[in-house]
């Protein structure tokens, strides 16, 4: 089956009942999407599919041919400079261990896609199941906030 992910086509001979996550760890070393639960609880292995926050745990990749998936590998620049939301996360400090990090950033890159210029209501409503067991939930707040205005005026200049 074919999937694009990170922008590159790639044809996979898999089984299809396997999960996006296990496809993209342990087939496709994208390492960054993580496993915490494994049953859609903690949003550790949030990618985008087309364009979407989902739960790659929950996915068989059978179930998403043709796809485009995005995962926090791909939202790095290819200059190797950092995304927004990534400059925002080191900037607030808003890790600690930074397990859930990969998934609260791409869920976030959902959420401004969607609405670039998200209340706070809104952030805290597109990342609220994505669990942080270090409670860095106020800095995460603070980095999607300095995203959205990063990438709302790249210039920096608002
Ligand atoms: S590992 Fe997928 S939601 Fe926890
Ligand atoms: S920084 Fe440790 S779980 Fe979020």
């Amino acid at each position: 089956m074919r999937l694009v992910i990170n922008g590159q086509p790639q044809d996979l001979d898999v089984d299809p009942d396997r999960t996006v996550l296990d496809v993209l760890r342990h087939t496709l070393d994208q390492t960054g999407t993580k496993y915490g639960c494994g049953e859609g609880q903690c949003g550790a292995c949030t990618v985008l599919i087309d364009n979407q926050p989902v739960r790659s745990c929950l996915v068989r990749v059978g179930a998403v041919a043709g796809a485009a998936i995005t995962t926090i590998e791909g939202l790095t620049p290819a200059d190797g400079s950092l995304h927004p939301l990534q400059q925002a996360f080191l900037d607030h400090q808003a890790l600690q261990c930074g397990y859930c990090t990969p998934g609260m950033i791409v869920a976030a890159a959902g959420l401004l896609a969607a609405q670039p210029n998200p209340t706070d209501a809104q952030i805290i409503a597109a990342l609220d199941r994505n669990l942080c067991r270090c409670g860095t939930y106020p800095r995460i707040l603070a980095a999607v906030r300095q995203a959205a205005a990063a990438l709302a005026h790249p210039g920096g200049t608002p």
